[in-house]
Parts: C-alpha cells; structure tokens; sequence
C-alpha cells in the first residue's frame, strides 16, 4: 500500500486520507458494545482498503486483542512488519503456507480433513505444533464444516492429532449470513446451531481458548452472539454494516477514510456538449466543467456513472456520464473553482461531503466494496497517526 508521510495539505492528485484517530476511537467503541469479548480487528484486504500494517498497529494500540486476515500471506505480512500477538488467517487452500503459518505463531483454520491432514504434515516438519481453530458452517453455505458426521471426524481428528502434540485446537468458529438483517430467523437459528456443534466437540474434549461468531452487524446488535470474541471489520472503519441497521454515529462509530482529488482542469463550455465516453451526458447549457482525476481504475465505480455524488466548494454535484479508467467530469453548473480546487467525494461527511454509503447507493452496491476497492495509485495519507 503506497503511503505519503506528506503534511495533509500538499497537493496529490487524489489521496485517501486515513484518521487513525477516528479507528482508534471506533476500537474503544467496539470493545463498549461488546464488553464480555476480547476483539478481534479484521484487516483482510489492506484493512478493507486503509492500509493493512497501519490500521493493525493502530487497532491494536487502541485494545484489540486479536488480528484477522483472509488469506495466510496478509497474515504473514502482519507477522514480517513486526506485529505481535495473536494473528488469525481462515482462507486456505490446499498447499497453503502451512509451515511458515505454524513458525510465525499464526492460528489458522481448518473446514475439513483436507486442511487438517496438511497442518499436521507441516506440524510435523516444523517439529512445532500449529494453533487450530475449527470452523463450523452453521447455515451460511460457505466455508466451514457440515455438521453431523462431517463434524464429529474433524473433531475426532483433531482430538487425536492434539494427543500427538501436533496442533492445539484453539477455538471454535462460524460465521453469519445475514447478520446485518436485523430478526432474520437466520440468526438465531446459527446461534443455536453453533452452540450444538461447540457442545459437541468441547464434549469430546476440546477445550477452546475462544469461540465465536459475530461479524460486525453481529457486534452491534445480536449481543447473544458474542461469545469470547468478535470478529469486526468494517466497523472498524467507521462504517455501518448496513444502513437500516443505522448510520455509524448511532454505533458511536466514525468514519476513517476521506477520499479527495484536486480538480486537474476547469472549463466553459457550451450547451449541447457531449461529455466523456458515450456522451451519456449531454451540457443543458452553458455551464463549467470540473475534471477530476479518479476512475476506475483508481476505484470509482463505473456503475456510479451519472450519479456519484462529489462535494466542491461547498456544493454537492454529480458525476456529469461516465466514469472513465483515469478520470472523471462534474458539471459545476457556472461556478468557477481553480484548477486544483479540492473534490471530496467522500468522508465522514462533517464538511458537508458524501459519505461511502452515498457513494454505495449511487453505485448500486456495498460500503465495504466502495472503501476495499479504492486502489493503490492513491496514496493513504495517515494523519492523527500518534495516540
Ligand atoms: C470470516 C469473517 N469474519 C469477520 C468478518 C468481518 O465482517 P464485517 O466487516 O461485517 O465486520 C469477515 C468479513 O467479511 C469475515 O470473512
């Protein structure tokens, strides 16, 4: 993740602005909104696209006790940029980077016998045993393992490897698929589901350090899915998991990432001015433009073409056709700002700017796809970096 430790006002093309003061503060909320759990700061995807190694250090000098990473690499990435304690990755694949997981004091997770066979193998070989956490699929239809006969040979299995000193099973584990619909029957149906298989394999010996369940939507509002620990990521952010279960500032949260660009070019034009790719935008008159220098390839959802919203001076506008790899254009609608002037198509939205939700809505899609997606041409300034 390329990263300027530039003063917060020198020109960029186009900079995502992260306050690690704003995600520190959302880790101390966090932890108030779920008292009884250690906190796990789920940092997968360059921390959703704020910066993977920043947002660890900050979350964890915030009180998080745990990191969680999608993929073993991000998690040994954290591991080789100097961050300590415990660190958790659950996407494998077979050939997975087991040994150095186990040498780096990763936990990883295991679905199924496949994984189960090649943690031990690399246990072996590590002379070393691995940190396993089992995942159950409680409903969710992704990752995890089936319960019934499924279960019981992975527990079995693991119950035995662990006797042969080559893994400790150090938690037990699900995950929501519709924790961000407030009562969906889903919900407490994977609750009940993953108190049985837990009931199952702690009856046949397992004794986890930590069982959980709750993403963040969960954290927020199903506090019977707490258990030791929650998995929080795009809280973490500032963002709320979804907007009918509220705005971030119901949730004590703040948003962490503004993204701005400085106008590359203002101009008149005519009325009947076809602009950008298609002439899906047409000048009703006489008017300015305003190019801003974002596209898609940076992260700007082409499918927010004519509607993305985008404060300068003060004023909202819309993206005026379409978005383009590099580049954008707003219709200023007369105003004449200077090249250079400052566009922020999202923040907190204390400015007046649009938020990530903003732009999801007028993508069509999810805040977590708005933030996780702005690439890695813009820069990541950090500011309010020191606690
Ligand atoms: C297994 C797992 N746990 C926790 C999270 C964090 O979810 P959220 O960003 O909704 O808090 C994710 C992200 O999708 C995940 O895949």
């Amino acid at each position: 993740m390329s990263e300027r430790t530039v003063p917060s006002t020198a020109p960029l093309r186009a900079r995502a602005e992260i306050d690690l003061a704003a995600l520190r503060a959302n880790v101390r909320a966090l932890r108030a909104h779920a008292p009884g759990a250690a906190l796990m700061a789920v940092v997968k995807s360059e921390a959703y696209g704020h910066g993977a190694v920043q947002c660890a250090r900050a979350a964890v000098a915030a009180g998080a006790d745990w990191l969680g990473t999608a993929t073993p690499e991000e998690a040994l990435a954290l591991r080789a940029a100097g961050l300590p304690g415990r660190i958790m990755c659950w996407l494998w694949t077979p050939g997975g980077p087991w040994r150095e997981a186990i040498e780096a004091d990763l936990d990883v997770s295991v679905s199924g016998m496949w994984a189960l066979d090649e943690v031990t193998a690399a246990a072996r070989l590590a002379g070393r045993p691995a940190r396993v956490q089992l995942k159950a699929d409680t409903g969710l239809g992704r990752n995890g393992c089936q319960p019934g006969d499924d279960w019981a040979e992975l527990v079995r299995e693991a119950l035995r490897a662990e006797a042969e000193g080559l893994l400790r099973v150090t938690g037990l584990w699900s995950h929501f698929a519709c924790a961000d619909e407030p009562g969906h029957p889903s919900i407490a149906a994977q609750i009940g589901l993953f108190r049985e298989m837990v009931g199952h394999a702690e009856q046949q010996g397992i004794r986890p350090e930590v069982r959980h369940i709750a993403n963040s939507p969960a954290t927020l509002t199903v506090p019977e899915s707490h258990f030791d620990l929650v998995r929080t990521g795009i809280a973490l952010y500032g963002i709320s998991p979804s907007p009918e279960l509220g705005t971030p500032a119901d949730f004590g949260l703040r948003p962490v990432m503004t993204l701005s660009a400085s106008l590359a070019l203002v101009k008149h034009v005519p009325g009947g001015h076809g602009v950008s790719y298609g002439h899906q935008y047409v000048t009703p008159g006489e008017t300015t433009l305003g190019l801003v220098p974002l596209g898609y390839a940076d992260g700007i959802p082409r499918h927010a073409s004519s509607a993305g919203p985008v404060l300068v001076e003060g004023k909202w506008r819309t993206i005026a056709g379409r978005v383009a790899m590099d580049q954008f254009v707003v219709d200023l609608g007369g105003d004449e700002p200077e090249a250079g002037a400052e566009a922020v198509l999202f923040g907190p939205g204390d400015r007046g700017e649009p938020t990530a939700e903003d732009w999801a809505q007028a993508a069509g899609t999810i805040a977590y796809e708005v933030v996780t997606r702005i690439g890695t041409r813009v820069p990541r300034v950090y500011v309010n970096a020191s606690p």
